[in-house]
């Protein structure tokens, strides 16, 4: 069956993909913890621009977002559509224009970033030459995937497609959208929104950079990685279904929860807290049935170190997802806002679930598209303990920063003055901020784990010719 996969589909692309996305994890965790040790110890800032938290925290932004978050979602898109559908990729050329030109825009905000070239928009920081290159590049993923689609053998469409074909329509328009701007010069632009507006498209935006590309696009990858991973099938295809149209209507009205307590009119605030607490329902409902796929077969979890990363994922998707809606809440974001509290939400997110269930199906396309074993399954196991441990204690030193920053801010004495001054509070969380470093380094350190044990996978196919021989076989 490998053989003949190797001949009827493109894995020449998902390989260099799934490759990429490890060395840029290694990348964006790299630069994480050293913001992290910025905050901690800022005299690592040592008064040079280009490496100041400013400039860099877009580019750990940018790398684990877009170049590793990317990388996971173009390998893992073009690797399920072609073995769901029955079918190549529809143009082997137009997937290698995507290869290159995507990594040739994180090129370029590797080189801009740093300099200090930025639109000030987060999650949108780059400037506009490279906005188009962007739209341009994204718009190839999306037509070939649309068009392997329209050339399937299959009758219907598996659910997986739906939620990556979700995720880019709505990222396409989102960015676009997003986008505009009046260019100024070659490095400078102005947004065309302005003030309130200009806010409210930003976070419209904001979230659903969550709610579609971190969610929706890794839902895809969940729902072809779990049931492909642990050898049954998806719990309840009902579910997925009304869990995919769920989330398609009700992240859109989310934006306006990032923006309680401003200038935006009060109503817009009480619908993003209204239908984010509404999304825990098909939120919930997705992570049950990933989860519910092991039934009956729980004890694979013993042994299958990639169905451990692709289940514990599951698991944060289901925390951070009761916490978000929480922190909608008015009164609760009264407290969480501007906090750490939202930063561990974030990681418990991005950590716990973006990069654990990209890097399960990162390890699960090494083994079907190199045709061998990874190089050392001891390294997996180590990965996925480190990974956890990591984000734990990332998300543990957040969650108390946090809570402590917002009641220290809002504490008065007998007197109705302030009873901390903001530089106390800041004091206060040092140790925290030492302890979340230590947390990414432990993160980093499975990440470069993932990364030798790759090399040594690739070099191994490699010498034993797996790939070659699976082509030749299918002759
Ligand atoms: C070694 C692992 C990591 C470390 C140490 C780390 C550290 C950090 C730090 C220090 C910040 C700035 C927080 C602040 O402004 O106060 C940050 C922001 C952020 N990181 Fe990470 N990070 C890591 C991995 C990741 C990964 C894998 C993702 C996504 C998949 C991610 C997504 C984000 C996002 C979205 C923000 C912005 C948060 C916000 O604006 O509230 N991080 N990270
Ligand atoms: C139903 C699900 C979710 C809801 C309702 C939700 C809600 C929220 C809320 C209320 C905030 C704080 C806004 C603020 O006070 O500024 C927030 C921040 C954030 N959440 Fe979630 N969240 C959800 C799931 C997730 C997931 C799964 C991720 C995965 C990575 C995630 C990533 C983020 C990021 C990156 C931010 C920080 C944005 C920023 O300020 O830069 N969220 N979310």
């Amino acid at each position: 069956m490998d053989a003949v996969a190797e001949q009827k589909y493109n894995f020449d692309v998902v390989r260099w993909f799934a490759v990429m996305a490890a060395v840029y994890l290694v990348v964006g965790a790299s630069a994480g913890v050293y913001i992290a040790s910025e905050l901690a110890w800022p005299v690592l800032n040592f008064d040079i621009p280009y490496i100041t938290f400013g400039r860099l925290r877009p580019l750990h932004t940018n790398a684990v977002i877009f170049a590793f978050g990317g990388c996971v979602l173009m390998a893992s898109a073009f690797y399920s559509v072609q073995r769901t559908c029955g079918t190549r990729l529809w143009s082997d050329k137009m997937a290698w224009f995507t290869f290159w030109g995507w990594n040739l825009i994180i090129v370029a905000a590797v080189i801009t970033l740093p300099l200090g070239i930025n639109q000030s928009k987060e999650y949108a920081e780059l400037e506009w030459p490279i906005d188009i290159a962007i739209a341009v590049v994204w718009l190839s993923y999306l037509f070939n995937f649309i068009m392997t689609i329209a050339n399937r053998k299959s009758s219907h469409i598996y659910v997986s497609n739906w939620f990556f074909l979700g995720m880019m329509v709505m990222i396409t328009y989102l960015h676009v959208v997003n986008s505009l701007a009046v260019p100024v010069d070659m490095f400078k632009s102005y947004s065309l929104f302005a003030g309130v507006q200009d806010a409210m498209i930003q976070w419209w935006w904001g979230h659903n950079a969550v709610g579609f590309y971190l969610t929706a696009g890794f839902l895809g990858i969940m729902y072809y990685f779990v049931p492909k991973q642990a050898g049954r099938p998806v719990y309840s295809y009902r579910l997925s279904v009304i869990h995919f149209w769920a989330l398609m209507f009700g992240y859109v009205w989310l934006g306006a929860h990032h923006l309680q307590y401003t200038a935006l009119p009060d109503w817009t605030g009480s619908l993003g807290a209204a239908v984010s607490i509404g999304m825990i329902i098909p939120s919930w409902g997705g992570a049950v049935n990933g989860m519910m796929t092991l039934s009956g077969a729980w004890d694979k979890l013993r042994t299958d170190y990639v169905l451990r990363f692709l289940i514990m994922s599951l698991a944060f998707y289901a925390m951070s997802t009761f916490e978000g809606p929480v922190m909608s809440i008015k009164t609760v974001n009264a407290l969480s806002h501007y906090t750490d509290w939202t930063v561990g939400h974030v990681h418990s997110g991005a950590l716990g679930w973006v990069a654990m269930v990209g890097i399960g199906a990162i390890y699960h396309m090494m083994t079907r598209t190199f045709h061998t074993e990874m190089w050392s399954e001891k390294l997996i196991n180590a990965h996925f303990w480190t990974a956890t441990i990591g984000t734990v204690v990332y998300v543990v030193a957040m969650w108390v920063s946090g809570i402590m920053q917002g009641l220290m801010w809002r504490a008065y004495d007998d007197y109705g003055t302030l009873a901390y001054t903001f530089a106390e509070s800041v004091e206060a969380m040092h140790p925290y901020y030492a302890m979340r470093a230590v947390g990414g380094m432990i993160f980093l350190l499975g990440a470069v784990l993932m990364l030798v044990n790759i090399l040594m996978t690739v070099s191994k196919a490699s010498r034993e010719g797996s790939i070659q021989a699976a082509r030749t076989a299918a002759v």
